[in-house]
């Protein structure tokens, strides 16, 4: 039997609810599908921590994690903690230190779940978002100066860098090859003059190496609204590491709920453990009552066994989401139901 060191970092508010019912679907179908998990649990690592100690975690963390074969993020943040540190101070250092350089988010409208977006029918929208996860607009370079006076200044940078780019399209054209053979590329080369031209010449230079995959390439702006307009015309969008994020946001809104939305932080050269996270937050506003969706963190759960080489065991859960949403009316409260955390797992699990 294969075995998988599999770390669990529960995190804050929701964190901590939705990865317990992560961790129940796979107890279950690693059972059936003879896959030996061995679970550790890194229940502090969290604001809480970080307002006792000053540190999200430990300073070893990384090397703790280092020998795992994967890592189960629950999501961090809380109210009497900026944004900012808890961010860098867990998420980022691992996508970073374990060269987790691309997001995956699929974006799926399910049978049974009604998109806000008029025109996004179950069937039509199946999409995925792919993000630059380690540079682009989210670096440390740049400062602060004249602090506390009248002209106060903040500066900074973009970091693009040709392997770094070049990476994260090849993955992008990959997937869209093994997909629906359609690539689209968010830019702003019209309004950003340096770091988009730069972009999208990778990205035709990159695209000359798929001649299957057909692409183009929009400004992010339209792009947005066309994610509102017409989803349904998506096969795989590339974007930068903000770009990414915003976009894959807005397309989890457009599935009908964020707390269905799942996410991988991947290094596909497999040198170091990739991370599986729901693609919310921490949810303060519904922390500690019990009805936080689970979709999110169960999906991310399917995508951690698919990356461990069981796709069988990995399409075993999604088709319990599947069923789940398009057989029964158990829903949590996001989805306009009343049903518990544990109630819709109890009914996933059942159909599992
Ligand atoms: P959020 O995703 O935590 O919540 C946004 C809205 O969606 C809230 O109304 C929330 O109740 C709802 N929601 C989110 N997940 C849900 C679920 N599973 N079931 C039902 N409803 C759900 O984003 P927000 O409010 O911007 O951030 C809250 C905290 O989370 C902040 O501290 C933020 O920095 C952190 N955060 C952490 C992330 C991570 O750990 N990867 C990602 C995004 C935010
Ligand atoms: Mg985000």
């Amino acid at each position: 039997m294969t075995n998988h060191r599999i770390a669990l970092i529960p995190g804050d508010g929701i964190g901590a609810e939705v990865l317990p019912a992560a961790r129940r679907v796979l107890d279950v179908v690693a059972g059936r599908h003879g896959i030996g998990l061995t679970y550790t649990s890194y229940d502090d690592w969290s604001c809480e921590r970080y307002l006792r100690e000053g540190a999200m975690m430990p300073a070893d963390g990384l090397d703790r994690l280092r020998d795992k074969d994967a890592i189960l993020l629950g999501a961090v943040g809380h109210p009497g903690v900026p944004d900012h540190v808890s961010l860098w101070g867990l998420l980022i250092p691992i996508r970073r230190g374990f060269r987790q350089y691309v997001n995956l988010r699929p974006v799926r409208v399910f049978d049974g779940v009604d998109s806000p977006v008029r025109g996004a029918r179950p069937g039509e929208v199946d999409f995925v978002v792919v993000r630059e996860n380690v540079e682009g607009e989210y670096s440390e370079v740049g400062g602060r100066f004249h602090k506390g006076l009248p002209d106060e200044t903040a500066v900074q940078e973009a970091v693009f860098t040709r392997p770094g780019v070049t990476r994260v399209l090849d993955y992008a054209f990959g997937l869209a090859a093994r997909r629906g053979g359609r690539l689209t590329s968010a830019t702003k080369s019209n309004g950003i003059v340096h770091t988009m031209p730069f972009w999208d010449e990778l990205v035709a230079e990159r695209a000359a190496a798929f001649p299957g995959v057909a692409w183009d390439s929009e400004h992010i702006d339209a792009l947005a609204a066309k994610f509102v307009l017409e989803p349904g015309r998506f096969d795989v969008v590339v974007a930068s590491n903000l770009f990414g994020d915003i976009l894959s946001d807005l397309a989890a809104a457009v599935a009908g709920s964020i707390g269905i939305a799942p996410a991988a932080n991947l290094d596909p050269e497999r040198e170091f453990p990739s991370m599986f996270e729901p693609v919310h937050g921490s949810a303060p506003d519904i922390a500690g009552r019990g009805i936080a969706n689970p979709l999110g963190a169960i999906g991310a759960a399917a995508m951690m066994l698919d990356h461990l080489g069981h796709p069988a065991a990995a399409k075993n859960v999604m088709d319990a989401i599947v069923s789940v949403l398009a057989g029964t009316d158990v829903r949590t409260p996001d989805l306009g139901g009343t049903a518990t955390t544990a109630e819709f797992t109890d009914r996933l699990l059942a159909l599992l």
